[in-house]
C-alpha cells in the first residue's frame, strides 16, 4: 500500500504521458482511414488499450511498441463484425465514441465494461443514435448494450449535456448518415474530435459562439502521422502539487493547452497561482506549451458556468487546491461529476473531510472553506484513478501520513504516476 507524507521540496523537470482523449480518437479515426496512421506518444493507459482491443476485434491490425502505434486502417466501411463482445473495461470514452461508429455498421455488436462502467449512463448516446435510426438494446440505459447498426439519417441534435463523448458519438455516427449531422451543446466541450476529423480529411463546420458542430457524411479519411501531446489532465496533479508544496519549482514539458481542455490554467491564475508558459507551439493541430509552476499562496475562487466542461476531469484536484487556499471556493454547475468513474462529488467530499477539510457537497459541486490544516488519512479511492492522484497531491501538503485503499487504478490514465511523483519529491513513496 502506498503512503505519502508531507513534502516541502518539489523540484525538477518532467513530461507527462500522451493525452487520453486524443489517443482514443487516434485509434478510432485511424481504423476508419485509408492507409496507415502513426500515433507518437500514445497513452499506454488501460482505457486507451481498451480502444485498441475493441478495434482489433473488428479486424483492424494495430501494432504497438510502447507509445508508438501504427494502425492499418481499412477505410470508412472496413470494420468486420466482432466475433466476441467488445469489452471497454473502465472506459466511458471507448464506449460512447465507439457506439457512434457501431451504429453506422451493417452488423450487430455488444459492448460491455467493468463494474463501474456498467453503472454509468448510456441513454445519453442511445437517444441520439436511435433518432438517427439505430436500434439499441440496453437494460435501464446501461451496459451491456447491443447496437444493431444500419442506415442512419443525419440529424440536428440539441444535446442536453455539454459532453464531448456525446458530441463525438453523434459526429462519428454522422460519418455514416445519409445527410449532414449536427450537434449543439449548452457549453463548448473539448474539441479534439472536430480537430482530428478535419486533419483526416472530413468536412466539419463549427460555430463556436453557438456551440455548434456539423459534419458531412461519407468522407474519405486518409491515414495521418500524429504526435500526441502530454495530457493536461495528468499534468494537473503536478501543477497542483507545485502550487501547494512550499519549496517547489517544476517544469512540465509538452502539455496540451487546447483552450477547450485547459480551464484549470485559468482557475490557477484566478487563485493566485504562479505559472509561466514557455515555448508555446502547435503540434498536430493542438496547442502545446511547457509549463513552469512555483509554490504559491492560493486564495479561494468561484468555478462555474461555461468553463466547467474545460476542466471537468480536473475538479477533484481543484477541490484539493481549494482546501489549501485561503478563503472560500465554490464549485457549481458540475453535476456531471456524479456520473464519472465514481460519484466524484461524494468521494472528494468524503476524503477531504477525512483529512480535516471544511467541505460541503452540493447537488452540483462543493463549497470549500480553505486554509484549515489537513492531516493524513486513509483515502478511499473507489477505484477511481483521478481520486487516487488528487489525494496523492493532498497527502503532500498534509501533516502525517496519507494511505490509500487502492492505487492500482492510476493505470487507467497514468501508469507511472507514482514514479514521477517520487522523482519530484526525491522520496520513495512506498
Ligand atoms: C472525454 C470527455 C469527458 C471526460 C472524459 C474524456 C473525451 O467526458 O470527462 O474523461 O475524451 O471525450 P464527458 O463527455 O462525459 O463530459
Amino acid at each position: 500500500m502506498y503512503s505519502i507524507s508531507e513534502t516541502k521540496r518539489f523540484r525538477g523537470e518532467i513530461t507527462v504521458p500522451g493525452d487520453k482523449s486524443i489517443s482514443h480518437r487516434g485509434i478510432m479515426l485511424g481504423s476508419l482511414a485509408e492507409g496507415d496512421t502513426y500515433l507518437h506518444g500514445f497513452l499506454e493507459g488501460a482505457d486507451c488499450l481498451s480502444s485498441i482491443s475493441c478495434f482489433r476485434k473488428m479486424g483492424i491490425e494495430i501494432e504497438r511498441d510502447g507509445s508508438e502505434v501504427t494502425i492499418h486502417g481499412k477505410g470508412l466501411h472496413g470494420l468486420k463484425r466482432p466475433s466476441e463482445i467488445l469489452d471497454a473495461g473502465n472506459s466511458g470514452t471507448t464506449t460512447r465514441l465507439m457506439s457512434g461508429i457501431l451504429a453506422g455498421q451493417d452488423f450487430s455488436s455488444t459492448i460491455t465494461g467493468d463494474d463501474s462502467l456498467r453503472t454509468r449512463p448510456m441513454k445519453r448516446v442511445v437517444v441520439p443514435l436511435s433518432e438517427m435510426g439505430a436500434s439499441i438494446d440496453s437494460e435501464n440505459g446501461c451496459l451491456p448494450m447491443t447496437i444493431h447498426g444500419g442506415s442512419l439519417h443525419g440529424i440536428d441534435y440539441v444535446s442536453p449535456v455539454a459532453s464531448a463523448q456525446v458530441k463525438s458519438c453523434v459526429l462519428f455516427a454522422g460519418l455514416f448518415a445519409d445527410g449532414k449531422t449536427s450537434v449543439s451543446e449548452p457549453a463548448i466541450s473539448r474539441n479534439h474530435t472536430e480537430l482530428m476529423l478535419r486533419g483526416f480529411g472530413a468536412s466539419v463546420f463549427t460555430d463556436e459562439k453557438k456551440h455548434f458542430v456539423q459534419v458531412e457524411p461519407e468522407p474519405v479519411l486518409r491515414g495521418q502521422d500524429i504526435t500526441v501531446p502530454g495530457d493536461i489532465s495528468s499534468a494537473a496533479y503536478f501543477l497542483a502539487a507545485g502550487l501547494i508544496c512550499q519549496d517547489a519549482d517544476i517544469l512540465i514539458k509538452n502539455v496540451n493547452t487546447n483552450p477547450t481542455r485547459a480551464g484549470i490554467l485559468k482557475v490557477i491564475e484566478q487563485m493566485g497561482g504562479k505559472i509561466t508558459y514557455h515555448n508555446r507551439r502547435t503540434v498536430s493541430g493542438e496547442d502545446v506549451a511547457d509549463i513552469e509552476v512555483m509554490s504559491s499562496s492560493l486564495h479561494g475562487t468561484v468555478v462555474s458556468g461555461d468553463i466547467i466542461p474545460a476542466l471537468i476531469d480536473e475538479l477533484p484536484v481543484i477541490a484539493v487546491m481549494a482546501a489549501f487556499a485561503d478563503g472560500q471556493t465554490v464549485i457549481k454547475d458540475a453535476a456531471e461529476l456524479r456520473v464519472k468513474e465514481s460519484d466524484r462529488i461524494a468521494v472528494v467530499t468524503e476524503n477531504l473531510k477525512a483529512m480535516g477539510a471544511d467541505i460541503t457537497a452540493t447537488d452540483d459541486g462543493f463549497i470549500i472553506n480553505g486554509g484549515r490544516p489537513l492531516h493524513g488519512a486513509l483515502i478511499k479511492t473507489h477505484k477511481d484513478h483521478r481520486i487516487a492522484m488528487s489525494f496523492a497531491v493532498a497527502g503532500l501538503g498534509a501533516s502525517g501520513t496519507t494511505t490509500f485503499d487502492d492505487t492500482g487504478c492510476v493505470a487507467i490514465s497514468y501508469p507511472d504516476f507514482f514514479d514521477t511523483l517520487s522523482q519530484l519529491t526525491g522520496k520513495s513513496l512506498n
